[in-house]
């Protein structure tokens, strides 16, 4: 009988097959991986322990929210005093100090006039329900209430609620759900395969954009709350907006009197080498979510900044002072031992300049992924920051078994990184340095020329 991790290496007794079945994994192929675990028990620095001991690279900073490395003496230390302090306390009408604390550090690392926070349930796909639902409130309240479609874009994700997976653009994670909220989508921003940019392409910026003023002819502006958009596209195989694109978004909007979304869940709080997505681009929306690097992977937190407009609107139109001026939260919103976390991260991302950290090192990571062009099978490379995704030419009929066969022998060699539709990406932690970037994309490298 299986009692414990300690007793599953590669499964092969019935037994140890059915202790693995009570655990259905999220976005996880189940029945291969449960022929073959691969099972993290330890992590420290940029590296996990895998439970047959080997040490691997973490080449995706978990899922792109651990950038400051694992098992940070700091935040461990500030998530155990929470813990004996206070372990939670109401989010509704009641609070604690921690979260005004960590709002006003967010706060100060936004673009000017994002001001107010709103934290969600702790994942990403909360935090942009969140945005999606205030933006259409927001319009109700100022008696538009007719303002009700959100606009995406293809290859977008947005997470996995349904107000997610209505503005998100990839198709696997939609077409099993069935009818989402009203939605419409701009054009994708996937260059040419073979284009190879190196950061934000230079052209076509404004004529992609201009998408939306073809959508804004369809549905009319009037009916339309709010865009949402990564500032570069992450989990599609991180899709890098051609220069002017997200400024010509931010131009359209304001003349539209349509709210702008940036979705920072994996572009906040370090990665584009930049405190924010906006930041590196230089273009402020009108609300942002974030969640991923919050905590450094060590809680669930996230939410949504607002701009002082929004906030105000819903104070002003708020009835009697007792009553709720806006009816959403979540049970675990600004969690206290998640807050100690985010203001435990937000310190050693300051102390540690993990921006400057990211932008120093971009260039050495732009190289060395750029010089696997030529690499077999590698049809396009994209980077910005410290995040890189490499297309792979797909086996007829199977774009996503390349990919896959990439990771796991990666996998065998030391090396986690991630695989999804005809892609290969990486975001190694801010922490990393060259010698290890250098070990990684030679590995990968390697594998994509052994790979069939
Ligand atoms: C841009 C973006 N939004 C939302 C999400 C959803 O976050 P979560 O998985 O925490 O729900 C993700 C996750 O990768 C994301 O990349």
């Amino acid at each position: 009988m299986v009692q414990s991790l300690a007793d599953v290496r590669k499964p092969e007794s019935p037994a140890e097959l059915a202790w693995l079945e009570a655990h259905w994994m999220p976005f996880t192929a189940n029945r291969q991986f449960k022929a073959a675990p691969r099972l993290f028990t330890h992590a420290a620095g940029a590296y996990y322990t895998d439970a047959q001991g080997r040490k691997v690279f973490d080449g995706l900073s978990g899922l792109w929210c651990t950038g400051l490395g694992h098992g940070r003496e700091e935040i461990v230390q500030a998530v155990s005093r929470q813990i004996q302090t206070l372990d939670y306390a109401p989010a509704f009408q009641f609070g604690h100090p921690l979260s005004f604390e960590l709002a006003n550090r967010i706060v100060g690392h936004m673009p000017a006039g994002l001001d107010h926070v709103m934290f969600a349930g702790g994942s990403g796909s909360d935090a942009v329900d969140t945005a999606l639902k205030i933006a259409r409130a927001y319009w109700r309240v100022r008696g538009q209430g007719g303002k009700t479609r959100l606009i995406g874009r293809a290859q977008g994700y947005h997470g996995v609620n349904f107000g997610g997976i209505s503005v998100g653009g990839i198709v696997g994670n939609r077409k099993l759900f069935g009818q989402g909220i009203e939605a419409a989508h701009l054009a994708d921003l996937q260059p040419p395969a073979g284009s190879f940019f190196r950061g934000a392409p230079e052209e076509h910026g404004v004529e992609l954009a201009n998408s939306l003023v073809s959508l804004i002819k369809i549905h009319d502006a009037s009916n339309i709350a709010a865009v949402i958009v990564e500032p570069f596209a992450g989990s599609a195989g991180v899709i890098i907006p051609p220069r002017g694109y997200l400024a010509r978004l931010r131009e359209i909007c304001t003349e539209h009197d349509i709210l702008l979304i940036f979705d920072e869940v994996i572009t906040g709080f370090g990665r584009c080498g930049a405190w924010t997505g906006a930041e590196a681009f230089g273009v402020t929306p009108d609300l942002m979510t974030f969640a991923k690097q919050s905590t450094n992977g060590t809680q669930p937190l996230s939410g949504c900044v607002v701009k002082k407009d929004v906030y105000d609107t819903f104070m002003a139109a708020g009835a009697q002072e007792y009553l709720l001026e806006l009816p959403h939260g979540y049970t675990y919103s600004a969690h206290p031992v998640a807050c100690a976390a985010g203001l435990a991260t937000f310190e050693l991302l300051e102390r540690d300049h993990a921006p400057e950290r990211v932008r120093e090192l971009a260039p050495y990571f732009e190289k060395a992924v750029h010089g696997l062009r030529g690499a077999r099978h590698v049809a396009d490379i994209r980077n910005y920051g410290l995040a890189a995704g490499f297309t792979l030419e797909p086996v007829p009929g199977e774009p996503a078994r390349r990919p896959f066969e990439v990771a796991m022998a990666m996998f065998n060699k030391g090396f986690y990184v991630r695989y999804g539709g005809a892609t290969v990406q990486l975001a190694p932690p801010f922490v990393s340095t060259p010698a290890e970037i250098d070990r990684l994309i030679d590995a990968l490298g390697e594998t994509f020329n052994h790979t069939d």
